[in-house]
């Protein structure tokens, strides 16, 4: 790709959707992988160097040592993606980089696909589908595949951020009450539509206690890897049904394999994947529950919204022209305040260059 004179680089790590490569061509010489396939971390590491922004995906691992590749001209990794558990915030705030993610665009699609999950695991749809397709339909029976219904039951949604409360907001249209946690206190979620049964558990013991069908939507964090466990599990109601469409680690899958197959709860619907895209053992033998590849934010519409949207953080960020949803805009800000202490221009009072 011929350089254009004089503009910044930017590298994208896989291809996206138009318009986001029209919108880097606009302010950077664009570079990288115009295919969708991943790089491995030798390419990556290659790519990045003297790139001022870097927009890449969640299946790309962007950690302290690709950020030292990129070198100190690096202002923004950019990810397609709300979630970020691929990039080492602290190492990149420590650098004075910017994280951007696409919030708000995939909520929608996300909400849907966890109802997918949540009819096809209680319905019994991939069994049906599996069976018919094999020949193994004989003719009604009485007995075939039943499942569960959903109307007066609890929804338990783990997480009741963006995603969350989207999901929530569907669950009176199948008559289902919600049942929620959150971190923090205020804010508390959006209105939710008129004769929505909804109240905060107390815990999220008291959660999974209680609810016949439990959505995960927390992001992947220390505190949420493997929040839900043996002992989880062990609290859920016999017959209850596990949806995750957040991220893989937040369940103890070997866990959950041993749940399923011993009929502990009634079945499960994922999305994402402990050791995406490879499986834990056992999971894919079991009948009861639903696997989709990762297939969240996967609509048209939403992916080309995301990727606009990932294209616009990295050339905000670069040209400081528009806003850039960046998640460590702060940490970046404490990190060079910190290091301009350290080189004594600021003062004690962080108040900037003293005379
Ligand atoms: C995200 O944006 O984090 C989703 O997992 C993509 O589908």
């Amino acid at each position: 790709m011929p350089q254009s004179q004089g503009k910044p680089r930017a590298f994208l790590t896989r291809l996206l959707p138009e318009p986001a490569p029209t919108i880097l061509r606009g302010a950077f010489t664009l570079e990288g992988n115009l295919e969708d396939v991943q790089l491995t971390a030798a390419e990556m590491r290659a790519g990045v160097s003297g790139a001022r922004a870097v927009v890449c995906t969640l299946t790309d691992r962007i950690d302290g040592e690709l950020l030292d590749a990129a070198g100190p001209g690096l202002v923004v990794v950019s990810t397609c993606a709300v979630g970020f558990d691929n990039i080492d915030v602290g190492a990149a705030s420590e650098r004075g980089v910017l994280v951007a993610t696409t919030p708000d665009v995939l909520t929608d699609a996300t909400a849907e696909l966890t109802w997918a999950l949540i009819l096809a695991a209680a319905r019994r749809v991939a069994e049906g589908d599996r069976l018919v397709r094999e020949g193994r339909f004989l003719g009604w029976s009485p007995s075939l595949l039943l499942g569960r219904e959903l109307r007066g039951r609890v929804l338990g949604v783990v997480g009741m951020g963006r995603i969350g409360r989207a999901v929530a907001q569907i669950a009176h249209a199948f008559g289902m009450q919600v049942l929620y946690v959150r971190r923090g206190r205020a804010p508390e979620p959006q209105p939710m539509p008129p004769g929505t049964v909804w109240h905060r558990a107390s815990t999220l013991d008291a959660l999974l206690a209680e609810a016949d069908v439990v959505t995960l939507h927390v992001p992947l964090s220390n505190e949420t890897r493997h929040l839900i466990s043996r002992r989880e599990l062990a609290l859920m109601k016999p017959g209850a049904i596990l949806v995750n469409a957040a991220r893989g680690p937040v369940i103890d899958e070997r866990a959950l394999v041993e749940a399923l197959a011993a009929g502990r709860i009634f079945a499960a619907g994922l999305d994402v994947y402990a050791g995406e895209p490879s499986l834990t053992p056992g999971l894919a033998e079991l009948p009861n529950v639903v696997l989709l590849p990762h297939l969240g934010s996967a609509t048209e519409k939403t992916r080309r919204r995301m990727a606009e949207f990932a294209a616009g953080n990295a050339v905000a960020a670069v040209t400081g022209s528009g806003v850039v949803h960046a998640v460590n805009a702060e940490a970046v800000v404490a990190a060079a305040k910190q290091r301009a202490r350290e080189l004594g221009a600021l003062g004690g009072d962080g108040v900037p260059f003293r005379a």
